[in-house]
């Protein structure tokens, strides 16, 4: 009978109180050892550069005093670093990280391979490669067709999903251009159903072509020419070439058609590195736009297809759109699968396109539930059985498994994925995508002939340069022990969200009197947002000065010792969380909603639980941290308030 994922788990992690050191010790031991051999088997004649008489020397001797004092100075200082593995954190989006990453990682730096090329990393890139198409498959992509790496971030794999939209977006425009130039014929498909010859379209058209159409008319055009004349063609006529300022004089120019900047929508609870992104891009963050939220603060379809429909009735090309799966603040999963339908409907009735792309970032390891050993999917009825709880709805499921059909999705292992910084991950649904944004440079170019390093050189096609590869060792030996199904990562997952679950209820049903707790929805995953209050606080102001207090007394920035828990806080502003906080307003019953839109970037002070912890939904033997957490608030609601909120 094969064993159940519960028993592995206690083999996951180091645990709270290191009870997994011998484990762990055994495993640095022997990728040491191993790595010593390597090297002393490694030409052997070469002979010894370090000799033991030289280790009798004065100054070697004190050197290693030094490099040892100054090493018991830095472990001592880390002592004041966070305690991510303790049941007790409680604040933002990282926990633990699981043995076979941490061991990954410890056994692969001391190689240090830069997964830039292949010729400096010629097993890591391969590895990197292996976990790009374990992440796909997980989201619902076809590993043959897709295409992904490892990023440093989220943000910089966000940056990457806005770079590669934009380029697919402006590519018929180039080719427009280059197959006027070089006298070509080139047909291409519209969203209506028609074909057109690219040199007869009018820019909205050229901006409105599918992505999968796009990348054919690419296709196409290097297949009508020689390279090199399309390759100059295209520079003469690329964005990426000719950049912004220049471009949008030239297009006014040439099609007399001046159209509005192309937007980027994003839902409200975007992530503040989408702002960043449109800025650096050149997009302008002005041209970032929110799509308003239900009250679950997921993204609202209905309105996104208001805003559609009004930007493509104005001409207004979009450049692409983005929603969460597992929002920064709420952990909110959004109706992606209706969001796919938005963008049906577009394409039929107003004959415009734009790229999809699902900020998984948070939330994508979360697709691991969904799946069985056999890769197939699992029903909602079937995981509910599992957690033991009514999670996850029928739609939670149908809109992680839309994530397959978004164009992009961006993943970070370095979160749900349990593994030390720096990994994240962006995946594209078309592999092809990633020859529109591809340079060659010259000393790293892979040798003729190598054709399958030329397309594993991954430096050619992202946009960070030397990356470790002790990072994509990390990932891809954790997903090699915890597997991104049922039996692993989806275990994992199910675990946390029924301890999220079970802090959500405890938090909402506690008696706290004289203070009261209003709670933000039962997450979609394992964030857990409440406010607080006392009938003292008569005004939003007040509220939110408490709440604000009460996460300084429960963090970090508490300067009198330890806190008995850390929790972190967030702030809900207009015009954002327009309409999605009225609920929350209304359960504080304090202030209005216009006085919270007047407060401005004062907001709606939230605190804010990730519950990472697997071991939180049933704690025996250990503590247990819902009981725990909720005398910890009690103390810290009452120290708050004896020291004087202002009310
Ligand atoms: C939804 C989402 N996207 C992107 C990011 C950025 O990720 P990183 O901090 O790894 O750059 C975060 C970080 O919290 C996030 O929650």
């Amino acid at each position: 009978m094969p064993s159940h994922p519960r028993d592995a788990l206690r083999a996951w992690f180091l645990g709270p109180r290191a009870e997994n050191a011998e484990l762990l010790e055994r495993l640095v031991v022997e990728a040491l050892r191993d790595h010593v051999f390597w090297r002393r088997n490694y030409h052997p004649e070469d002979g010894l550069a370090i000799r033991e008489t030289d280790k009798r020397q004065e100054g070697y001797e004190e050197n290693v005093a030094t490099l040892t004092q100054e090493l018991m100075g830095l472990l001592a200082e880390l002592k004041r670093d966070v305690p991510f593995f303790s049941g007790r954190y409680k604040g933002h989006m990282v926990g633990e990280q699981t043995i076979a990453s941490q061991i990954g990682y410890f056994a692969t730096m001391l190689y240090n391979p830069n997964n830039i090329a292949v010729e400096i990393s010629p097993v890591t890139t391969r590895l990197e490669r292996e976990v790009a198409e374990q992440l796909a498959r997980m989201i619902g992509y076809d590993p043959s067709r897709s295409w992904g790496h490892l990023t440093s971030g989220g943000t910089v794999a966000n940056f990457e999903a806005l770079w590669l939209a934009r380029s697919v977006r402006y590519l018929p425009v180039a080719a427009a251009g280059a197959a006027a130039e070089l006298g070509l014929e080139l047909p291409v498909r519209l969203p209506g159903g028609t074909s057109a010859s690219i040199v007869d379209l009018p820019l909205w058209e050229l901006l409105n072509v599918t992505n999968h159409d796009t990348l054919d008319l690419w296709d196409r055009l290097w297949q009508s020419a020689p390279r090199p004349d399309v390759q100059r063609a295209l520079a003469n006529h690329s964005l990426a070439a000719i950049g912004y300022q220049e471009y949008s004089r030239r297009l006014a120019l040439d099609y007399g058609d001046p159209l509005p900047a192309g937007v980027v929508l994003v839902a409200a609870t975007a992530h503040y590195s989408w702002e960043k992104i449109a800025r650096a891009l050149g997009i302008g963050s002005n041209q970032v736009v929110h799509v308003p939220l239900d009250h679950h603060y997921r993204m609202d379809p209905d309105a996104l297809w208001e805003q559609v429909s009004a930007l493509a009735r104005r001409r207004n090309p979009i450049l692409a759109l983005v929603s969460v799966c597992g929002t920064t603040e709420e952990s909110a999963v959004d109706r992606l699968d209706q969001v796919l339908q938005v963008r049906s409907r577009t394409e039929r009735e107003l004959g415009a396109t734009f790229h999809i792309h699902s900020d998984a970032c948070y939330g994508g390891y979360a697709a691991a539930v969904t799946r069985r050993a056999d890769g197939t999917r699992r029903t909602a009825a079937e995981i509910r059985r599992s957690v033991e709880a009514d999670w996850p709805s029928d739609d939670w499921v149908t809109a992680v498994e839309a994530l397959g059909e978004a164009d992009s999705v961006t993943v970070d292992p370095h979160k749900l994925g349990y593994v030390p910084y720096a990994a994240g991950a962006i995946l594209v649904r078309d592999g092809r995508t990633r020859h529109l944004v591809a340079t060659d440079p010259p000393y790293l170019s892979p040798t003729e002939g190598s054709a399958s390093d030329g397309e594993r050189f991954l430096g050619r096609y992202i946009l960070e340069g030397s990356k470790p590869g002790a990072a994509a060792a990390a990932v891809w030996l954790s997903h090699k022990v915890i597997p991104l199904d049922e039996r692993g990562y989806g275990y994992l997952i199910e675990r946390t969200v029924a301890g999220a679950l079970r802090f959500h209820a405890a938090l909402a049903t506690a008696d706290l009197s004289p203070f009261r707790v209003v709670m933000l929805p039962v997450p979609d995953i394992n964030i857990v947002c409440y406010v607080l209050c006392h009938p003292s606080l008569a005004t939003l102001r007040a509220v939110n000065d408490f709440n604000e207090r009460v996460y300084t007394r429960m963090s970090l920035a508490r300067n009198d010792g330890s806190p008995e828990y850390i929790i972190t806080r967030t702030r809900l502003r207009s015009p954002a969380y327009d309409g999605a906080v009225d609920p929350i307003l209304a359960g504080l019953a304090v202030g209005s909603v216009e006085e919270w839109k007047a407060g401005g970037a004062e907001g709606l002070v939230v605190l804010r639980s990730t519950i990472m912890d697997p071991f939180l939904a049933a704690p025996s033997p250990a503590p247990d941290h819902v009981r725990g957490f909720l005398g910890a608030l009690r103390r810290a609601c009452a120290e708050v308030l004896g020291k004087g909120a202002s009310a």
